[in-house]
């Protein structure tokens, strides 16, 4: 058996080494410019790359036709881009800024010359998206480059200053930069000065193997070395040659092999001020000092840096810094606020890991939606709950009516939303303690809800911060999931769920027509006319709370709705209109109370309620996604919670 999967895995192994066997170009000036004059964008500056290859795997707009651009982003199209968009979630609005820097960087614009950096709270997803765009070069394929030089310069960087306004007319290609201290050096002393036989060849991006990628950590005050970012003078050289010799010069920096690429700055702040002046030589004049007492070498590439909002207020606060501030470009990642994304992050990180359990419903929406009640600033014009499911762009229904809440407005009050909170690691820890404690090897709303309460009573120090998150998870969500189970429940319980959800909406819409319009409504079986049902309208309209007078305008306003529905050729059902939905479900779930609450008591049920309790959990398990211990375990906690015996 292992001898055929070893047989099977070395084939693979040959076939691999086979595909990277395919020639390198290996050639001269003359060459390369043939290549070039084919193709115009071989010799393109890094962030035209950069950008080329991100958007070279499409854009979608999100325009009027989705419902999250309706809702969520003020009608306003959205650019969505493929590259990023089945990985990163709820973070349009900040990928849009950086795919702008980038765009404007491509043409060669001010952004060309600035820093872009990413600034957010732990966790949001900053160094997932440089990594993210790292892997885009990579798979940008080959470039060119001088064979043997440690910064992989452009090929074109050979052809002498007093002939390139003749090559920018002959190929509408304009050369940037010089030569570095050691290729200028080797074409004088190797060719002789005919910089038409140095020789060319490719390479490609690679960030395990340094090229066209840097790196740059943060560096411990006292051993902060620029060696890190331009290299340094190799000692052991400096005997076989003479002081200043560029063949002693080592460019192995984070600038020199981040040349035609990118250079990453991790937590770029953590950094002392001095250690930082390089990035401003770097960006403004394209730029770097070469170790020893070489010329300046040019460098072209993305600098990208990242940091959390303390660093960056601190960094900010001292004008000292204000040369460096000046070529920043700042793009603000806070974590996502629609918990319908946030779910999709947790779905994502859980698929990566080996974890294997059965999660049951709406875990991991309970876990996204406290996560994002964390985040929000308080409003003064909805509470919390409220706003959370405004800005996850659903409906809300207040008093028979739909609140109108404009999320413009929700957004406007709370500027810089969504950079404090809990953060995404802080809920997978959570999700990892819940499935370690459980005996069944599943997680479910109830256990993750303890465990998140668990985490935060050890791990919030502030004391308002705990409070705040506490009240979250021990008073708005568990009211919230029992809502939310109590419906889930009824629907498995009421046969023919929604065909039951359907005739009740059709007879209601029957007969506040007729009410509206004092008209008789005609009865299906016996065709004879009758008065509207006025008992049977009022047990609608009371489940959500609508009395007295209010009945007149309530049941005005759906005839209408659903009749300018109708007449621009749009389909209705139950669900069309918010608050008439909301009232059918709890009409639904009231009408199943009763049986609920003695069925699901398992020492008083009999022969026939068994009977329909096991329908219920079967419909539990076939339609809705529980397993057999997930059923039981929610089951029991409603029956505690929802339908007590008072
Ligand atoms: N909006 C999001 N979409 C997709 N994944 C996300 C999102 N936000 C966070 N993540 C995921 O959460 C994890 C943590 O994010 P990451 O390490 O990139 O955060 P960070 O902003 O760099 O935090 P730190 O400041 O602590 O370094 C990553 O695996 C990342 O993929
Ligand atoms: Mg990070």
């Amino acid at each position: 058996m292992s001898k055929t999967k070893t047989n099977k895995f070395l084939e693979n192994i040959k076939k691999h080494r086979e595909t990277k066997k395919t020639e390198k170009f290996y050639g001269n000036l003359e060459e390369y410019l043939r290549i070039v004059e084919k193709e115009k964008d071989i010799p393109i500056l890094a962030h035209k790359r950069l950008f080329q290859q991100i958007i070279s795997h499409g854009i979608t707009v999100l325009d009027e036709g989705n419902p999250r651009c309706n809702k969520l982003f003020d009608g306003e199209k959205v650019k969505v881009y493929n590259y990023f968009s089945d990985q990163f979630f709820g973070m349009e609005r900040s990928l849009q800024k950086v795919m702008r820097f980038l765009h404007s960087a491509s043409m060669r614009g001010e952004e060309s010359r600035q820093v872009l950096l990413l600034l957010g709270p732990v966790g949001a997803g900053k160094s997932a998206l440089i990594e993210h765009v790292k892997g885009a070069l990579e798979e940008s394929g080959k470039f060119y480059k001088l064979a043997g030089c440690p910064i992989n310069e452009e090929p074109l960087h050979l052809i002498p200053r007093s002939l390139r306004e003749n090559f920018e007319k002959t190929y509408g290609i304009r050369i940037e930069g010089d030569l570095c201290p050691i290729c200028r050096h080797r074409l004088l002393s190797d060719h002789d000065g005919d910089y038409t036989a140095f020789p060319i060849t490719e390479t490609s991006f690679s960030v395990r193997g340094r090229v066209g990628v840097g790196v740059v950590p943060p560096m411990d005050p006292n051993t902060q070395d620029t060696s890190l970012l331009i290299g340094s003078e190799d000692i052991s050289k400096l005997d076989l040659y003479p002081e200043d010799d560029p063949r002693a010069l080592s460019l192995n920096g984070a600038f020199n092999v981040g040349n035609r690429g990118i250079v990453e700055f991790v937590e770029v702040f953590k950094n002392e001020i001095e250690f930082l002046h390089t990035m401003i030589t770097a960006t403004q004049e394209k730029n770097v000092p070469s170790p020893g007492k070489q010329a300046m070498i040019y460098f072209d590439g993305v600098i990208l840096a990242h940091c959390n909002e303390a660093e960056w207020n601190k960094f900010k606060s001292e004008h000292t810094n204000e040369a460096i501030l000046d070529r920043i470009v700042r793009v603000n990642v806070p974590y996502c606020l629609e918990y319908d994304q946030e779910i999709k992050i947790y779905e994502k990180l859980i698929n990566r890991s080996d974890f294997e359990c059965h999660i049951a419903p709406h875990t991991l929406e309970i876990a996204a939606m406290f996560a994002v009640l964390s985040r929000l600033k308080p409003s003064n014009k909805a509470d919390p709950l409220t706003k959370m499911k405004i800005y996850n762009g659903e409906e809300i229904v207040e008093k028979g009516n739909i609140k109108k809440v404009d999320i413009k407005d929700l957004r406007e009050e709370a500027e810089d939303e969504g950079m404090s909170g809990i953060s995404t690691r802080f809920i997978m820890k959570a999700i990892d303690a819940a499935l370690a404690d459980s005996t069944k090897n599943m997680i479910t709303p109830i256990s993750i809800r303890e465990a998140l309460i668990k985490q935060v009573k050890e791990q919030i120090v502030n004391q308002d911060d705990r409070k705040y998150c506490l009240q979250f998870l021990q008073k708005t969500l568990h009211e919230e999931y029992l809502s939310i189970l109590e419906k889930e429940i009824t629907k498995a319980f009421v046969t023919a769920y929604e065909e039951q959800a359907e005739s009740l909406f059709n007879n209601y819409l029957d007969h506040a027509e007729a009410y509206v319009n004092n008209t008789k409504v005609k009865d299906t079986v016996t065709s004879e006319d009758m008065e509207p049902d006025e008992p049977f309208l009022a047990s609608i309209e009371e489940q959500i709370g609508i009395k007295g007078s209010a009945k007149n305008n309530f049941r005005a306003d759906i005839s209408s709705y659903m009749f300018a529905k109708l007449r621009r050729g749009e389909s209705i059902d139950w669900r069309s209109y918010g608050p008439l939905r909301e009232a059918i479900e709890n009409k639904l779930v009231a009408s199943v109370k009763d049986i609920s609450r003695i069925v699901t008591k398992s020492k008083s049920r009999d022969v026939k309620q068994q009977k329909k309790f096991s329908a219920m959990v079967q419909t539990l398990i076939d339609n809705y996604g529980y397993n057999g211990d997930s059923a039981e375990e929610v089951i029991k906690f409603a029956s505690n919670n929802l339908w007590r015996d008072s």
